[in-house]
């Protein structure tokens, strides 16, 4: 008896909602029938905002990734325009990654959708007519710091004019200059070679006022100039996914210090040998025992932040072990650890213990055959190599980045 009531009762519940639902339906019928611009229910084939940014990105860091991540939140595909290595020479000499790292770079940025190689140092009139008939950009995208042409003109003028301009903030804390400057007293802490030209070097990148020296804790001497890390960006970073049901997830693990091309290539083949690629970044201790006092140039939530921005990378540890454990391969349900050909001459104080014996005597080890000879210490070469030239380059930049500190003001927007 009690569950004949029940079924009328759910039967009558079950009437009510068809009827409801009739309701509903026709007045959505009626509704987007009077007002076709309010119909949400049919799939409106709506062009895409195509948005585009330009830049040199040599030596890219999190803060390049960061602006490109803002500019593509103003539209629906971004397209980024990179300046060719004559361009760069000409206009502030020469690059330290050639154009087809650039690109590589550039590319491997989850929210870039498209890149353009060779693009002029400051917007012409006639690149950007290109831009918005040959490659249907809608608007151009630009930092608040202001882009002076040579004959003192904003390089946007025109696309200001002409309504077609949006302008992202600057991502504080980290640019191509202080990054050199780290490298540079590295190489000065290293060598222990004080040349009058390193220490002057040294003096140009401390922006004066603000530099400091971050000794609590890591004892790496990693420098922190201006970086606050906050939860949302690394929120903002982040994929939020986890691995879905039955994903064969891959460990990849290292210092990712001056994120590279080469990190960027051992990751796309790394994520290619499943469905998820956990990586495991190191601690600054971790970086500095075993390469060295010097190491790394830029700290763990920098480094984390690079290795998030790359579109192959599903997850990170930020501070992973040295050692692998069964306890992690359980937890993480890791299925494959994997490690690069090319890695950093690891000659400073190393124990014998492999970190890798517990995968390795699972079977669920493997050698990646690095496609790039690209290290970290490369990167340092390059720039030290060329220090002259740097030293020129950055005494220009570090003047125009001390004039922005100091006539900067708050901008809205993140
Ligand atoms: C763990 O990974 C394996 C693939 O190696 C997969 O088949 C299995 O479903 C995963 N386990 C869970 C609980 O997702």
């Amino acid at each position: 008896m009690g569950s004949d009531v029940g079924l009328e009762s759910s039967k009558r519940f079950l009437a009510t909602w068809l009827i409801g639902g009739l309701v509903a339906g026709l007045s959505v019928v009626a509704i987007t029938t009077a007002w076709p611009e309010l119909n949400i229910f049919r799939k409106k084939k709506k062009k895409p905002v195509r948005v585009y940014m330009d830049g040199c990105f040599d030596m890219m860091h999190y803060g390049h990734c960061n602006a490109l991540r803002q500019a593509r939140a103003l539209g629906d595909q971004l397209i980024v325009g990179v300046v060719s290595d004559a361009e760069i020479t000409a206009n502030k000499g020469p690059p330290v990654t050639p154009l087809h790292e650039r690109m590589l770079m550039v590319s491997a940025v989850k929210w870039v959708d498209e890149v353009i190689p060779d693009a002029p140092y400051a917007i012409t009139e006639e690149f950007m007519r290109k831009l918005f008939d040959e490659y249907n950009i809608d608007y151009i995208i630009h930092g608040d710091d202001p882009c002076i042409l040579p004959d003192g003109t904003d390089a946007y003028a025109l696309a200001k004019k002409a309504g077609r301009y949006k302008q992202i903030k600057r991502t504080e804390g980290v640019s191509s200059t202080d990054i050199v400057g780290r490298m540079l007293l590295c190489v000065r802490e290293r060598t222990s070679c004080d040349s009058p030209s390193h220490a002057s070097l040294q003096r140009q990148f401390s922006h004066g006022h603000k530099q400091k020296f971050d000794d609590v804790g890591s004892g790496s001497g990693t420098r922190v100039s201006h970086f606050l890390p906050t939860s949302r960006r690394i929120v903002q970073f982040s994929n939020g996914q986890a691995a879905g049901p039955n994903a064969r997830i891959v460990y990849i693990d290292g210092a990712f210090d001056l994120f590279h091309a080469g990190h960027v290539e051992i990751l796309r083949l790394a994520r290619g040998l499943g469905d998820f690629l956990l990586v495991g970044i190191h601690t600054d201790q971790t970086v500095t025992a075993n390469r060295g006092v010097h190491r790394p140039i830029m700290n763990l939530h920098e480094r984390s932040l690079s290795v998030l921005a790359c579109r192959y990378v599903d997850e990170v540890i930020i501070g992973a072990p040295w050692e692998i454990s069964k306890d992690m391969i359980t937890t993480f349900n890791i299925s494959l650890v994997v490690h690069g050909t090319v890695a950093e001459d690891d000659d400073f104080e190393k124990d014998d213990r492999d970190p890798y014996d517990v995968p390795k005597s699972m079977g669920i080890f493997k050698v990646l055959e690095s496609p790039l000879d690209i290290t970290t210490s490369t990167i340092i070469k390059r720039i030290v190599s060329n220090h002259e030239a740097y030293q020129k380059r950055n005494e220009r930049k570090g003047e125009s980045e001390r004039r922005y500190y100091e006539s900067k003001s708050y901008i809205s927007g993140d």
